[in-house]
């Protein structure tokens, strides 16, 4: 493109942005973005030094559409005019390492079955691209960004299987390593043979003058196995920026190179047939001495310029943010203030999640409630993706300020929690492990699968009937609040039929180190399928429960997500209460969190909107609800849809 051209566009009568617009021609999306892209572009790169490398993008960003396979064009084209799917109550999610999941991507197909008996229609496909041999951080170390790993398969294996995908109407994810390639990655070796190019793309030095500053407010991510920020590196002699693992580099943004050519990266991936983009570690993409580097702002107008260029080449693609910090910073990756919207369409809602665990540990809902009902309501285009686990370990990202106003000291508070999952306190039921403890600052981060860390292996291991029926409820009752609050449920597999820790890899050098290998199991097909024929089995009654409440999901249109979610704050500390809001169709859930029998007054209940005679009822059972003596109960870890017919 020249100056030309660039003028005639950039003043064309389309120009100007309206919300989330999309438009059908890749001449009038262009229109429609670049004097926002222009802008970001130069306020990232100085605009004297760097003009001709934003005539280099305008270029990549033609190349790059006349390169989207033709019929992935004609889905982004019919996905501008049919709302957004991502908001759907009919969505239903499932994250997956394919290996583990079923040997390989053919594998997975044959099981595409088994998801659907299940009701899910969304896959979160782990790493499955080259990475090194030995440890890679689970292929978060890439070799590629688009070459297959041949343990998973070919890219023939892949397109098939995201054809099949298409066909049945399954939404795909894979995640884009944004923020680092491994150091075998085609550009780290070309900075360890000394192409000083190269070394540009990474954060490379020659003393440890700049690592001395950077380190003296950076956060270290893995302090046990990870300490410190920069490696030393042999071959170029020099340090290089490393803030997750030693063969992770973390890329230099600053450079606009590195841009432009992971913009093409995307592609590449989004080409695979990919739906959902998962934007991995993006909190970190921009570093500043003197800063922790974690959600700059220079960081949110690099997503927002993937995202703007995104949505000239391929606009039916969507991104998700996997920010896992605190409440208030998570929400900003959707764009705030002008620029409400012009991030990423969906979040991981860590807040939630984390909040979940703090609630089964306390037995109480009152900082649940007190933190999502303080913190700012997501853009209405946005949606969440709802879980109580992924393959990750549970950082404990609460507010300070709100866990004070909850009646708790924070520090203190951690501690406790920590304890109680991690094998401290001799009465809690919950079997998993502490990750990464800093010693420095009290930090650590939870570890386990969610049977285990809700008591189910502890129960097993007693025999306990009666534990292990709490264990059960609690299984249920958390994924219920994921399907029902509000976005997009993801279920972890393996947790829909209750799948406990997995120890084996303490004998695997590859993963001794990093104990999130305890909750990434091997699917087990045996469990599967013995589920219909021994159908009291724990695995049986939750993958049961899972099915029917998904089931339920589906058919009921409120709980697609138009923001329309009331969090109440109840006379009960231990039960959680929302209403899906619709005005003759609402529903609202209450779950317990306390081990004994809770209640709620009726006069509280028809304060809410909640009707208590015999045509009140819980979807889950299909029975009316049943007061005694004007007092709903709640038995423990029960949870009840009630619904007004
Ligand atoms: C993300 C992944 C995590 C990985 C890290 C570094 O947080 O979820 O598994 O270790 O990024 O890529």
């Amino acid at each position: 493109m020249n100056q030309a051209e660039l003028h005639r566009l950039l003043t064309a009568k389309s120009q100007e942005r309206k919300g989330n617009i999309l438009l059908s021609s890749y001449e009038q999306r262009l229109a429609v973005n670049l004097s926002l892209i222009k802008t970001q572009f130069f306020s990232l790169y100085q605009e004297k030094e760097h003009k001709a490398f934003f005539y280099t993008l305008l270029d990549k960003l033609e190349t790059l559409y006349n390169d989207r396979p033709k019929d992935l064009q004609n889905q982004d084209i019919a996905r501008l005019n049919s709302g957004n799917w991502y908001q759907s109550e009919q969505m239903t999610g499932m994250q997956l390492y394919v290996d583990r999941f079923n040997k390989n991507i053919k594998g997975l197909q044959e099981k595409i079955p088994y998801l659907e008996d299940l009701g899910i229609n969304f896959l979160h496909l782990m790493p499955i691209t080259t990475r090194p041999k030995g440890e890679n951080d689970g292929g978060y170390a890439v070799n590629s960004y688009h070459d297959i790993d041949p343990e998973y398969g070919t890219k023939e294996d892949f397109l098939a299987f995201s054809k099949k995908a298409r066909e049945k109407n399954m939404f795909l994810m894979l995640d884009f390593v944004v923020n680092h390639t491994s150091d075998e990655f085609i550009w780290a070796k070309k900075a360890k043979e000394g192409s000083q190019h190269y070394q540009n793309y990474y954060y490379t030095y020659s003393d440890r003058h700049i690592p001395d500053e950077f380190e003296k407010t950076l956060p270290e991510i893995f302090p046990q196995s990870a300490p410190g920020n920069f490696s030393y590196n042999n071959d170029m002699e020099k340090w290089v920026m490393t803030c997750f693992n030693t063969y992770q580099w973390d890329l230099n943004y600053r450079n606009p190179e590195v841009f432009i050519e992971m913009l093409g990266n995307l592609m590449s991936l989004a080409n695979l047939g990919v739906d959902v983009i998962r934007f991995d570690a993006l909190a970190f993409l921009w570093k500043k001495i003197g800063t922790s580097s974690q959600n700059l702002p220079e960081a949110h107008t690099l997503i927002s310029l993937f995202r703007m260029c995104l949505q000239v080449i391929a606009p039916g693609v969507i991104l998700l943010a996997e920010a896992i910090v605190a409440p208030r910073n998570i929400i900003k990756y959707f764009g705030e203030g002008a620029a409400e919207g012009n991030e990423c369409e969906v979040a991981y809602n860590a807040s939630l999640m984390a909040l979940l665990w703090n609630s089964i540990a306390t037995k109480k809902a009152s900082l649940m409630v007190k933190s999502v009902t303080e913190i700012p309501t997501k853009p209405s285009d946005a949606t969440w993706i709802n879980y109580i686990r992924c393959h990750d370990d549970i950082g404990l990202g609460y507010e300070d300020d709100i866990v004070r106003a909850t009646g708790y000291d924070p520090y203190a508070h951690k501690q406790f929690i920590l304890n109680y999952y991690c094998g401290k306190l001799e009465w809690s039921p919950a079997k998993g492990l502490m990750f990464m403890y800093n010693p420095k600052n009290g930090d650590g981060r939870i570890t386990g699968s969610a049977a285990s860390l809700l008591g189910l292996e502890t129960a097993l291991e007693q025999n306990n009937k009666n534990i292990i029926d709490y264990a059960i409820c609690k299984i249920l009752m958390l994924h219920g609040i994921i399907l029902t609050y509000g976005g997009i449920p993801m279920i972890y597999a393996g947790d829909e039929i209750a799948t406990l820790n997995d120890y084996s890899y303490q004998q695997n050098e590859d993963q001794v180190n990093d104990n999130r290998w305890v909750n990434r199991p091997m699917q087990n097909w045996k469990t599967v399928t013995s589920l219909n024929k021994q159908k009291d089995k724990p695995s049986s009654i939750i993958h049961n429960g899972l099915k029917k409440m998904i089931r339920l999901r589906k058919d009921h249109s409120v709980f697609a997500d138009t923001n329309n979610i009331k969090v109440f704050s109840c006379p009960n500390e231990h039960i959680f209460v929302y209403q899906r809001i619709d005005e003759n169709k609402s529903i609202w859930v209450l779950s317990n969190f306390n081990e004994v029998t809770e209640t709620l007054n009726i006069g509280w209940l028809l304060s809410i909107g909640i009707h208590t005679d015999k045509n009140t009822v819980d979807l889950l059972t299909g029975e009316p609800i049943h007061l005694i003596q004007n007092e709903l109960p709640l038995k423990p870890y029960e949870q009840l849809w009630i619904k007004n017919i």
